[in-house]
C-alpha cells in the first residue's frame, strides 16, 4: 500500500502554545478524500486532532478548510501528498482545523 504524508495545523488557543504544522503519514488508496486522512489519524494516530463534519456529501459545509491555500471541502478533495492543511483563516479559531462558522474575524495584511 501507498502511503501519502500531509502537513496539519495544530493550535489550540487556550493552551498559550504557538501554532506547529504537524507531519503525518497515512496509508493511501486509490479516490481518498482529505477527510479520509483525517479520519485515519484520528482514529489510528492522534484522536486529539480536531476537525468537523456532517454530510460527507459536499453539502453541510462544516468541512471547510485550507488545503495548499485553496479552500476546499475536506470530504470532497482529493488527498494529495504534501498537502498542508490548515482552519478557515477568516473565521474565529477554535482549535486545530475547527473554527466558528459563525464569527468572521478580519484578516489584516501586511503591518
Ligand atoms: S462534511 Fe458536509 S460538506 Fe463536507
Amino acid at each position: 500500500m501507498d502511503t501519502v504524508t500531509i502537513k496539519v495545523r495544530r493550535h489550540d488557543p487556550t493552551a498559550g502554545e504557538p501554532p506547529r504544522l504537524e507531519e503525518y503519514r497515512i496509508p493511501h488508496q486509490e479516490g481518498m478524500r482529505i477527510l479520509d486522512a483525517l479520519l485515519y489519524i484520528y482514529e489510528e494516530v492522534d484522536p486529539s486532532l480536531a476537525h468537523r463534519y456532517s454530510c460527507k456529501i459536499g453539502n453541510c459545509k462544516v468541512c471547510q478548510m485550507k488545503a495548499d491555500g485553496k479552500t476546499v471541502y475536506a470530504c470532497q478533495e482529493r488527498l494529495q501528498d504534501g498537502m498542508v492543511l490548515e482552519p478557515l483563516p477568516s473565521f474565529e479559531e477554535v482549535r486545530d482545523l475547527v473554527c466558528n462558522l459563525h464569527k468572521r474575524v478580519k484578516l489584516m495584511v501586511g503591518d
